[in-house]
Order: C-alpha cells, then structure tokens, then sequence
C-alpha cells in the first residue's frame, strides 16, 4: 500500500443513516484516511484505497454516487451502504450484484458492505397509502420491516461494516 498518502472514505447520504456508517468507519479504521461527503468534491487523485457509502435508491446506488463512481479509474473501492430492505434479502443481493459491476468498469472491487437505515416517515406514509394489491402495499411483513429499519445502523451494524473494511483493506 502507498504509505503516503491517506486513504478515503466517502459518502453520499440523504437522511444521515450512511453518513453515521462512514464516519464510524473513518474514525475508527486505524488507517491514515479522510473523510468527505461526496458534494464537497475532495481530491481523489492519489489515494491508495476508497471506502465509498451511498444509499439505496429504487434499487441501486443514488443518482449522486453513481455519477461519482463514473468519474473514477483505476482506484480500489471496497463499498459502503444503507438500505430499507434486509441486508439478507434478495433485494440486497441484486443491488450488490448491480454496483459490484459498476465498480468494475474502470476500478478494482474489494467488496460491498450494506445495512439497514431508517427509513424517512415522509416514505413510509406513500406505503401507507398504496390500496391493497398495489406491489409496495403496507402489509404486515413490510411494516414489520419499516419498524426494524427505524432501528438502524445500530451499533452492531457500525461494528460489523467496520469490521468487514478491515478486512478487504488488510490484503492491500
Ligand atoms: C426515495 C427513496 C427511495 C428508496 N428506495 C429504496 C429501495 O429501493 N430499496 C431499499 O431497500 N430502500 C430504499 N430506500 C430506503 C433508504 O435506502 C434507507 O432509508 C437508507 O438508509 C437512507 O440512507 P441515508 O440516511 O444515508 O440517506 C429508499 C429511500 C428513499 C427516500
């Protein structure tokens, strides 16, 4: 690893639930690293390694981050993220699948950690609103999942992100 110059972490975060994951991350990866949310557009020219968060949005990255993730090239990415859904879940996976390909159109993939995030009262209430039979209708399993996402990234969510970072980070 070039040992000097420092690492990033980045985020794009709408609500502050990524935000929270990054910035744990960045304070507590015993690496040289900075921390920057994505609208402040930080030099990125010469770091060694990116942490990069987003959030999920209709089912991939936010339009945001993955305009930033365009612009880079030959830089190596292990992804950060919060979501609604399970982390588990095939939803999960799909967006997994869907921003590992991303990342490998000009740069290398180290992996993709995601959580759940609450998720906004402003869109639990369109739930709410859907009549039965509509394909995102407020039913009992989803309601269940909205009350578990109000719960998160908790503390067990911040530990394991950090602790899969180390990780990707350590072979480099
Ligand atoms: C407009 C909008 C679209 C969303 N779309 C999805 C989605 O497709 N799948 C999902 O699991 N969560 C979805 N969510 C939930 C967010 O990904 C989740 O709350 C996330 O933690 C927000 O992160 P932030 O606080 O960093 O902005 C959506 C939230 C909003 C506001």
């Amino acid at each position: 690893m070039n040992s000097q110059s420092k690492g990033l972490v980045i985020y794009s975060s709408l609500s502050g639930n990524t935000k929270k994951l990054a910035e744990y991350i960045s304070e507590n990866i015993r690496q040289e690293c900075s921390l920057a949310d994505i609208k402040d557009n930080p030099e990125i020219d010469d770091v060694p390694w990116i942490i990069a968060g987003f959030w999920v949005d209709k089912g991939t990255a936010d339009k945001e981050f993955l305009h930033f993730l365009s612009t880079l090239e030959h830089k190596k990415i292990c992804l950060i993220g919060t979501l609604g859904a399970y982390p588990d879940s095939d939803h999960a996976k799909d967006v997994i699948k869907r921003m590992k390909e991303e990342v490998e159109k000009g740069n290398t993939y180290l992996g993709c950690y995601l959580c759940q995030g609450k998720i906004s009262p402003k869109l639990t209430k369109t739930f709410e609103n859907f009549p039965e039979g509509h394909p995102h209708f407020m039913d009992d399993a989803r309601r269940k999942r909205h009350e578990e996402a109000a719960k998160h990234p908790d503390e067990n969510d911040l530990l394991q992100g950090l602790a899969y970072c180390k990780d990707k980070l350590s072979g480099l």
